[in-house]
């Protein structure tokens, strides 16, 4: 089913101005690392001017870069920069950044156990917030959360595109099934989803998984 999709380049906008876009759940494990580094990645590939900003404490994707680094003996300014911040200060630094206009899109992996006032401030400075959730019970469960505190955010920022991503999906579930378990949800669901797959699982934080830039393409027409 997704074969015709897998040859598709991901498509180059001009954006004006730097886009944010941040992955934010409630939840550990939804997903948010594994399709930021992936949408990282293809952004990149395809010549747009990324930033990956890790606020989660543990700092993987920082590391993995390092350890990719090292076993290619390349130096880091070759690739998209990975910033490392922290919930508290991590919108003003997205602030500061956008400011000097040197960036086409910024990519926030935050961490599943986010404060109150990091999400809001985050939501903030986003133009689009995904959320990754898996059709299982507990996920919808946390997800409904997720966007019910998410949801005053786009008052004070009415243009705030608050979406779903659906994230391993079993290959024999339908789109249409996707869409009926998740149309509750007061936010747009992207009109794609990740299929749980082997390929998705530990991403290079360097080569884009070419196998992503349908979905990369998704996000960018509900970006722009
Ligand atoms: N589409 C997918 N297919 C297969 N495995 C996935 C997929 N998305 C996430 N995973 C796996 O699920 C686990 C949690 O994903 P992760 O992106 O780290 O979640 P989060 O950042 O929200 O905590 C990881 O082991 C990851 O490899
Ligand atoms: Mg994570």
């Amino acid at each position: 089913m997704f074969d015709s999709w897998f040859t598709e380049p991901v498509k180059k906008i001009n954006f004006k101005m730097t886009k944010v876009l941040s992955f934010i759940s409630r939840k550990g494990g939804s997903g948010k690392t594994t399709n930021a580094i992936h949408l990282a990645t293809s952004l990149s590939d395809a010549g747009y001017k990324v930033l990956l900003v890790e606020t989660d404490t543990n700092y993987t994707l920082i590391s993995s870069r390092k350890l990719e680094l090292f076993k290619r003996k390349e130096k880091e300014d070759k690739y998209f920069p990975i910033l490392a911040s922290e919930d508290h200060r991590v919108a003003a630094e997205i602030e500061e950044i956008k400011a000097s206009n040197t960036v086409d899109i910024i990519i926030v992996d935050s961490a599943g156990k986010t404060t109150d006032a990091g999400i809001r401030e985050l939501c903030l400075v986003s133009d689009m917030v995904i959320i990754t959730t898996s059709l299982t019970q507990n996920d919808l469960l946390v997800t409904y959360q997720t966007v019910k505190d998410l949801l005053p955010a786009k008052e004070l920022n009415p243009d705030l595109k608050l979406c779903i991503l659906p994230n391993r999906i079993h290959s024999h579930t339908r789109m249409k099934t996707v869409k009926e378990v998740l149309k509750n949800l007061e936010a747009e669901v992207i009109d794609t989803y990740v299929p749980q797959k082997k390929i998705y699982t530990s991403p290079s934080t360097i080569e884009a998984e070419k196998r992503y830039a349908s979905i990369a393409n998704q996000i960018l027409k509900v970006l722009k």
